[in-house]
């Protein structure tokens, strides 16, 4: 049995690659913070199976890194933990830093202090974003850099110190350069996620508008489930290599809100320009989606669109497993259920207020 540490397995990928990896046989290990309030829904229905186990550490303190690798001694590391919101990282810069780059070195430094570098194999969770102010399209793994956030310099170091470790001492360490994967477990305020949850909110009447940034910023947009497997099948080739992870296709923020608001039932016409554009329900003539500079970024990356032919021919990858239309209704029909369920509590609570109020039930 092959034993697999996951850093940052609560958060969206984390959850889906434990899943796929418990489901391929392996012992899974993944690190947990601790933090004020237990955050661990997407992982909560692991807990419990015999081979996942849960092990404290944080990528900012060498000291757990290095016990959690004594302990497990992993025949392959998925380091996913990060600070991985670009708008937070001009907000955060330097713990974004310490997290996203320097995190990385101790994963690496840690791994040939605890002797193991010559049996496991390391996968470093990089990024489209090192693209950034884009000198080509689509972005291959041949594409220079241009990282245009604090989050894309810092894992633009996290790259790069893999690439020295696996030059210098010969370890199997590589990055997936993912380009943007969403789902029904996505953060809330990643721009897909905040709308599929609006879209659904004011479907059913619990929110009146969504306020975004940048509508016309270009994403190749996959669907997580599917890239954890890629991540999987870059550990198991041959020669330690870097490849592009994406779906090949291009839309705009604009084009994923009119097709979430389709799915809850609402058709949007947009009208205005910039900071004016405006996405009105068609129907009732109510302007559902007004932009907001709050929403945009000092630097903001616009056109990202990934050439996933190396992982195509050498991994044997389906990078359009899951269509757009496919990702989008995933992620409105989870939304719209989610809302259902708390316009449903809320109901429970208030008859059972009304109730108790009235001496209906004591
Ligand atoms: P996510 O949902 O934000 O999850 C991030 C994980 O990292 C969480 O488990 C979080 O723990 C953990 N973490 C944060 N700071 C940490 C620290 N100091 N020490 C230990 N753990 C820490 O991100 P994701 O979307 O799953 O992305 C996974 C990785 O892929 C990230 O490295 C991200 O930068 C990279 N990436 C993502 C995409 C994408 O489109 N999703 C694309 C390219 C690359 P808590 O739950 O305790 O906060
Ligand atoms: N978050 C957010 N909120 N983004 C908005 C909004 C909004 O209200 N309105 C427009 N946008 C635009 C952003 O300016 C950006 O151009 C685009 O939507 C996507 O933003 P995010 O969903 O926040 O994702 P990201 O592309 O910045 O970063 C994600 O993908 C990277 C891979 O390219 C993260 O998952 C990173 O961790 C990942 O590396």
């Amino acid at each position: 049995m092959k034993t697999a540490l996951i850093t940052g397995v609560t958060g969206q990928d984390g959850s889906f690659l434990a899943e796929f990896l418990l489901e391929k046989g392996y012992d899974v290990h993944g690190t947990i913070r601790r933090s004020s309030v237990d955050f661990r829904e997407r992982i909560a229905h692991l807990e419990g199976h015999k081979n996942f186990h849960l092990h404290y550490a944080d990528l900012g303190d060498s000291m757990s890194v290095i016990q959690v690798l004594n302990k497990v001694r992993p025949d392959e590391i998925y380091n996913l933990a990060a600070q991985s919101h670009v708008q937070v990282s001009f907000d955060s810069p330097e713990f974004t830093a310490d997290v996203d780059a320097v995190g990385v070195l101790r994963i690496l430094e840690g791994v040939r202090q605890c002797g193991l570098a010559e049996t496991c194999r390391i996968y470093q969770a990089s990024t489209s974003e090192l693209y950034g102010k884009v000198e080509e399209v689509p972005q291959n793994e041949n594409t220079p850099f241009h990282p245009y956030s604090p989050y894309a310099v810092a894992k633009q170091y996290g790259f790069w110190i893999v690439k020295e470790y696996r030059e210098a001492y010969g370890m199997y360490c590589c990055s997936g350069i993912l380009f943007n994967h969403e789902s029904e477990r996505r953060g809330e305020t990643f721009v897909t996620r905040k709308i599929t949850l609006a879209a659904a909110r004011i479907a059913q009447g619990k929110q009146d508008k969504l306020y975004l940034g940048n509508l016309s910023s270009l994403r190749d947009w996959g669907y997580a489930r599917d890239y954890v497997e890629c991540m999987w099948l870059i550990l198991q080739h041959e020669t330690p290599e870097d490849f592009v992870i994406a779906t090949g296709e291009q839309h705009s923020v604009r084009e994923f809100a009119t097709l979430a608001f389709r799915n809850v039932g609402i058709e949007l016409e947009w009208t205005g320009e910039g900071l004016d554009e405006k996405g009105i329900d068609k129907a009732t003539g109510k302007v559902l989606v007004e932009v907001s500079p709050d929403f945009y970024r000092p630097t903001d990356v616009v056109n990202l669109w990934g050439d996933p032919t190396k992982a195509r021919a050498e991994l044997g990858w389906n990078p359009q497993k899951t269509t757009f239309e496919q990702l989008v209704k995933i992620m409105t029909d989870a939304d719209m259920a989610k809302v259902a369920v708390e316009r449903a509590s809320e109901n429970v609570r208030t008859n059972l207020a009304e109730f108790l109020e009235k001496g209906i039930v004591k």
